[in-house]
């Protein structure tokens, strides 16, 4: 395995022209990064697991659709990015919220830009995060061992519909008003805990300033953490039991007769990997 010890790039090593001499302080401030880096790591030991992360086996027939989960936490990023911005401005207050956003939108330099990113944004986590389900189900990823990991995704799924749900209050407006008494409602239909869940949401007997003032703690603080440390351990079981295979490449297709004449035959193949549920058998298909 590749070591990852920072060393000075190659261009900073070379011996140089004959009759070139480099100043010391030039020397020490081409080796400063590499330096710096060397301290961090000593003291972190982050080399080793930037290593393990970006140097562990993905099976071969890995393909765009399996940057759907990476494409996704972009998606998160950009929303935690734009948030901070609009949160900037933003007025929790149900005389002021929609004052404030016309503010923003009207007058503040960018401010339409980092709103309409905001927006637009949420949908495309939302589609995108469907389309990573889709992939990690129709490519059986949720089957053993990954079922924890299917389950926290599961979470993920419906903390980010809730981001949606508590963000579309926030403008206060007509439009966020009626949905939210809807989207309320709703939720009151749901059995057993429903009608408590809806008490929690409106926090009062009317959609009001309670109500806004929760929604907006929830949107901003509640969810954001509970989505980055679910991500946390997504990515963690991701590293730690890799990704599965493509189904067509799973399935053997030598005949049985040739295969049983090469488990006799052969001495110890790599071995079939639960964790590529099975890619790597026969040293083929599974790859660096
Ligand atoms: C914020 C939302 C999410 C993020 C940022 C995220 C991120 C990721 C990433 C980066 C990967 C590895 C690469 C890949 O397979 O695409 C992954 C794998 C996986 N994700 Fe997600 N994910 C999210 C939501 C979900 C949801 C909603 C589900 C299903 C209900 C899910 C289930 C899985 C499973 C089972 C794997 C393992 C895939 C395999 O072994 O091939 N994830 N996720």
């Amino acid at each position: 395995m590749p070591s990852l010890k920072p060393r000075a790039p190659k261009f900073l090593n070379r011996p140089g022209k004959p009759g070139e001499q480099q100043s010391d302080a030039m020397t020490k401030a081409k080796e400063s990064p590499a330096d710096l880096l060397g301290w961090l790591d000593e003291r972190s030991g982050g080399a080793g697991f930037l290593t393990q992360m970006l140097y562990r086996k993905v099976p071969k027939g890995t393909n765009w659709y399996y940057t759907l989960g990476s494409a996704t936490l972009f998606a998160f990023t950009v929303q935690a990015l734009t948030g901070v911005f609009l949160a900037m401005y933003y007025t929790p207050s149900t005389t002021q919220a929609y004052g404030s956003i016309t503010h923003l939108t009207n007058e503040v330099w960018m401010g339409e830009f980092v709103r309409g990113m905001h927006k637009w944004g949420s949908s495309v986590m939302i589609i995108l995060i469907f389309l990573h389900m889709g992939r990690t189900f129709f490519f059986g990823a949720y089957k053993y061992p990954r079922e924890l990991n299917w389950v926290i995704g599961v979470l993920l799924l419906i903390l980010t519909m809730t981001m949606g749900f508590t963000g579309y209050l926030l403008p206060f407006d007509q439009r966020s008003y009626w949905a939210t008494i809807v989207g309320i409602n709703i939720n009151g239909t749901g059995p057993i805990v429903g009608p408590y869940l809806s008490d929690v949401l409106r926090a009062g007997a009317e959609v009001g300033p309670t109500t806004l003032s929760r929604f907006y703690a929830i949107h901003m603080l509640l969810l954001p953490g509970a989505i980055i440390a679910l991500i946390g351990a997504h990515l963690y079981l991701v590293v730690k039991l890799g990704t599965t295979a493509p189904p067509w490449l799973r399935a053997d297709p030598t005949p049985k007769s040739l295969r049983e004449h090469r488990i006799a035959a052969a001495a110890p193949v790599n071995g079939a990997d639960a964790r590529t549920n099975g890619a790597g058998a026969d040293g083929g298909p599974q790859r660096e």
